[in-house]
């Protein structure tokens, strides 16, 4: 399916509309004004500053070290690029967890210094007095629920969740109370694709998978991971569509070559 070209910007009752009438959603991450022009370029619909930007831009093990200054640096740069997307951002570890006051706050930052469209927080019921302080500010909020990487010492690997019926249960009244509180769309990480499937048809609100299965509204990849930069990250759910790792290293040695064998610069390319 093509790019719908007469949409000037994607907004979340866009998004609603494509769930609406079964157009699949495409999201991707970017981190960096040059990546995310690229990105908004191509067609895409939502553009995820997502708070991976620790992993593959710091070189974090894990996503909780990036700050909400680092994440509002990310996120100015992608928003002056993104004619068309939605732009969504993030809010980092420990800029929301248990105190709704500073989850506005964080929330608010991220709108006005970045000019972000909307937010996006990992957690379900246990958020539900931040994600409704900021909502009522006028903010619009993704959810996140399935493998939240921001709990990672809670759950101790990156394995599939909610295989278990107990944790399946609650992901499916998370995903009801994300709904009824009134946020606009929630991401599904790494959960049998079933289990995203029955999500997906009992909720009314967009639902982006990533390692979730074919039967979600919309998909959401990193774009270092599904562009082969990470050489090392191939799980299961990954289709890579580049191998640029390859092309730019390829590049670069040549580079070298060039400027070693004295070949770089050559007449027409010196003033
Ligand atoms: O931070 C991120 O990139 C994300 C996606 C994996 C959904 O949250």
């Amino acid at each position: 399916m093509s790019v719908n070209k007469e949409i000037k910007r994607v907004t979340t009752h866009i998004l609603q509309e494509m769930k609406n009438r079964g157009e699949k959603i495409a999201m991707l991450t970017a981190y960096d004004y040059s990546m995310a022009a690229i990105v908004d370029e191509a067609g895409m619909d939502i553009i995820l500053v997502g708070d991976s930007a620790s992993n593959v831009m710091a070189g974090h093990e894990t996503t909780l070290p990036i700050t909400l200054d680092q994440m509002i640096y990310h996120a100015s740069s992608v928003v002056k690029a993104a004619k068309r997307a939605l732009v969504i951002v993030d809010l980092p570890f420990g800029s929301y967890q248990g105190n709704s006051k500073e989850a506005l706050n964080s929330a608010i930052r991220i709108m006005k210094e970045a000019g972000a469209h909307g937010i996006k927080m990992e957690g379900g019921i246990e958020i539900a007095e931040s994600v409704t302080r900021i909502l009522t500010a006028g903010i619009p909020v993704m959810g996140h629920l399935g493998l939240t990487p921001q709990s990672i010492y809670k759950f101790g690997t990156y394995t599939v969740r909610a295989k278990e019926e107990v944790e399946a249960r609650k992901l499916r009244e998370d995903a009801l109370a994300l709904q009824e509180l009134g946020c606009f769309g929630i991401v599904l990480e790494k959960i049998p694709a079933q289990l995203a499937k029955e999500v997906a048809e009992s909720v009314h609100i967009p639902i982006i998978g990533i390692g979730a299965g074919q039967h979600c509204d919309g998909q959401v990849l990193v774009i270092h991971d599904m562009l082969g930069i990470n050489k090392a990250f191939k799980p299961r759910f990954l289709r890579q569509y580049s191998n640029l790792n390859n092309i730019m290293n390829g590049a670069i040695k040549n580079y070298i070559h060039d400027v070693k064998a004295k070949d770089f610069p050559n007449e027409k390319e010196q003033y």
